[in-house]
Order: structure tokens, then C-alpha cells, then sequence
């Protein structure tokens, strides 16, 4: 297959090359993108360099049949049309299509046939907050329905990309070599800090962030649960980390909640509380399935069930979940 990946330098980029060099997929060509920044870099793929391209608009996507794309909401807006308009199916990481009606919003263990209604050739990939936070959900969703759900995330600072992590390690060095901490990517010095808002707020108090949660849950899981989310940006590196309580039709017991767990596609079980064993950020990054613990009854409400889950956000979060979609059109051949 004829592949691409635009915005090829950055942190979901680099984690595109990785996992389909790990998952052997089925790469005949790649092309990567970037903007004139990265226009001319090197990296390798399979033992070979390729060379960043300047994503204009021209063919250079004629032959392409997946364009994995994670270059921002404003470039997919502005490069959709020149991405498609010769057939490629384009996987977007970004917010740009995520609630537009015609576009499906995929996260292949929970809805992956969405995947298959496409008129515009966009499948967009979800918000990383969202995407493991609806893989632990949906087998909780088979044993009863979910009405609400109030979430508490703990944020990596690499889900802002590839400079906010340089960002965060940077400030650690500095401020140990006692120099004033460079502030750049994030409202305020992380090291040491955790900042509670992730994106801009909206009218209703809330962040865009929380907002997706909210809005993006309830079309991939097509339900009418109600979202209440609160995000912090915590000064992890890798992998986000969330506190999730919800409320569903009847009550469900611990005992059949590990067990819908243990059985689920993409969750692993780490709940051992006695050996104090639960999912850490340090630990499940560069992980691929989400990780499950903490799990137990939520004592302030009977219909209430609480857990912990930690999923690597550059992986399960962005560039593998869009692989996945792809090996899943591979698979049925669409
Ligand atoms: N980081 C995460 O955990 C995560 C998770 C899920 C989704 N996402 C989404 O994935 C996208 C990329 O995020 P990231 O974290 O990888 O960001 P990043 O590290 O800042 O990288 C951004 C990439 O986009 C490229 N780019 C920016 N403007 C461009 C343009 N006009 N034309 C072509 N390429 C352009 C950059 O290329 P240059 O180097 O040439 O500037 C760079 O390769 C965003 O939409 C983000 O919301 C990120």
C-alpha cells in the first residue's frame, strides 16, 4: 500500500513510523509530510530514509491509499480536499472533522463499522482523553447501560506535542541547575505545578477539552450518557491517566466488572491493591492496550461504579488507534 503521514516530525508522527514498523503493516511506499519547517528532514523507516516533504496543494497524494494525518485541526481544514480528492481514505488525529456529521469517529474496538460510512473519504480518529476512556467503558456499557459519567483526567504533558515535552524536561533541568524555568508551550511552569485546564474554555465554563469528552463519548458510543469531565495537565511525560466514576441502569458488581474487563479487546487488568499494584503513567507508556485498576463500587451512590485507567495517549491515544482503523478496512477490504 501507498501510504502518507503528514506532520511526519512531530510527536504522533514519530509514533506513526514506530507502529507500523511494529505491526509489520503493509507499507509498499511512504511519503511523510511536514511543513516548510520539516521539509527536508530524514527519517528512517524499515531501514531506509525517507525525506519530509512541504504538504502544498498539488497531487502529490495521487496513489495514496491511507494519509494518516497529525498536523493540527487548521492544516487538515486546510489540506482535506487536496488529501482526498484522489482517493485516499485520510485518518485525521486532529479536532477538525470529529463531530461533523459525515464524517464517522472511530475507535475500532468500540464502533469500528462507523468506519465504513465515509462520504467525504475523512475518518477521524478521537480525542486521546476520550479514546481509552470509552475502551475501558464498553464492556461496563454491555453489562448495563451507562447513564452518566463524571471523569477526572490526569494529563501527560507530551499530549501537546513533541515541544511541550521538551518543554517539561527542560524546566526539571533548569531549575535543578537554578535558572528561571522556561514557560512556552503551557500556561504556567509545570515541573512541580499541575495546571487544571487542557485547551481554551468555553462559554459554559468548561474546556474545549472536557467538552470533548463529552461530545465525542456519546457519538462513538452512539448513547445519550451524560459527560461531566474536569482535565489537569500533570507533569508526566507520557501517557494520561484518568479517575472515572459513572452511573448505569442497575446496579453491576465488582466481581462481573473484572470479569467484562478481563474479557475486553485492548484492556488489561492491573488491580491488585494489597501488593499495591495499579496502572501508572511511568509504566504503560509506550504500551499499547489501556490499563484497568482501582476498580471498585462508588460508595455515594448504589448505581454507581468507579475505576482508574491509564492508556499511552501518543499510541492507543492517537497514531495506533488509527492504524488499527486502518488494518480493520484492510481486514474487510474497504
Ligand atoms: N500529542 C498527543 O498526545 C496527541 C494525541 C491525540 C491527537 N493529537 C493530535 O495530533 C495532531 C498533532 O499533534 P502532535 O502532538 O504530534 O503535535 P506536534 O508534536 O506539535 O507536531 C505537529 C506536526 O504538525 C506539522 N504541521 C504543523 N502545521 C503544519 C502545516 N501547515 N503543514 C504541514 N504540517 C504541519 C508539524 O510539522 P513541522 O515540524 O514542519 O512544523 C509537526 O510535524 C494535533 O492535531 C493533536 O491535537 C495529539
Amino acid at each position: 500500500m501507498k501510504i502518507a503521514i503528514v506532520g511526519a516530525s512531530g510527536a504522533v508522527g514519530q509514533e506513526f513510523l514506530r507502529v507500523l514498523e511494529e505491526r509489520n503493516f503493509p507499507v509498499d511506499e511512504l511519503l511523510l509530510f511536514g511543513s516548510s519547517r520539516s521539509a527536508g528532514k530524514v527519517y528512517e523507516f524499515l531501514g531506509k530514509p525517507v525525506t519530509v516533504k512541504e504538504l502544498k496543494h498539488n497531487d502529490d497524494f495521487k496513489g495514496v491509499d491511507i494519509a494518516f494525518v497529525s498536523a493540527g485541526a487548521g492544516a487538515s481544514k486546510e489540506y482535506a480536499e487536496t488529501i482526498t480528492k484522489h482517493g485516499a481514505i485520510m485518518i485525521d488525529n486532529s479536532s477538525a472533522f470529529r463531530m461533523d456529521e459525515d464524517v464517522p469517529l472511530v475507535v475500532p474496538e468500540v464502533n469500528a463499522e462507523d468506519a465504513l460510512n465515509r462520504p467525504r473519504g475523512i475518518i477521524a480518529n478521537p480525542n486521546c482523553t476520550t479514546i481509552q476512556m470509552v475502551v475501558a467503558l464498553k464492556p461496563l456499557e454491555k453489562l448495563s447501560h451507562i447513564k452518566r459519567i463524571h471523569v477526572s483526567t490526569y494529563q501527560a504533558a507530551s499530549g501537546a506535542g513533541a515541544a511541550a515535552m521538551d518543554e517539561l524536561e527542560n524546566q526539571y533541568k533548569q531549575i535543578v541547575n537554578g535558572e528561571k524555568p522556561t514557560v512556552e508551550k503551557f500556561a504556567y511552569q509545570l515541573a512541580y505545578n499541575l495546571i487544571p485546564q487542557v485547551d481554551v474554555f468555553t462559554d459554559n465554563g468548561y474546556t474545549k477539552e472536557e467538552m470533548k469528552m463529552h461530545n465525542e463519548t456519546r457519538k462513538i458510543m452512539h448513547s445519550d450518557v451524560a459527560v461531566s469531565a474536569m482535565c489537569v495537565r500533570v507533569p508526566a511525560l507520557r501517557a494520561h491517566s484518568e479517575a472515572v466514576w459513572i452511573e448505569t441502569e442497575r446496579p453491576i458488581s465488582v466481581e462481573e466488572a473484572r470479569e467484562a474487563f478481563g474479557k475486553a479487546e485492548g484492556v488489561i487488568v492491573q488491580d491488585n491493591p494489597e501488593n499495591k499494584e495499579y496502572p501508572m503513567p511511568l509504566f504503560v507508556a509506550t504500551k499499547d492496550p489501556v490499563y484497568v485498576g482501582r476498580i471498585r463500587k462508588d460508595i455515594s451512590n448504589p448505581n454507581g461504579f468507579s475505576f482508574w485507567c491509564v492508556g499511552d495517549q501518543i499510541k492507543k491515544g492517537a497514531a495506533l488507534n488509527a492504524v488499527q482503523i486502518a488494518e480493520y478496512l484492510i481486514a474487510i477490504k474497504q
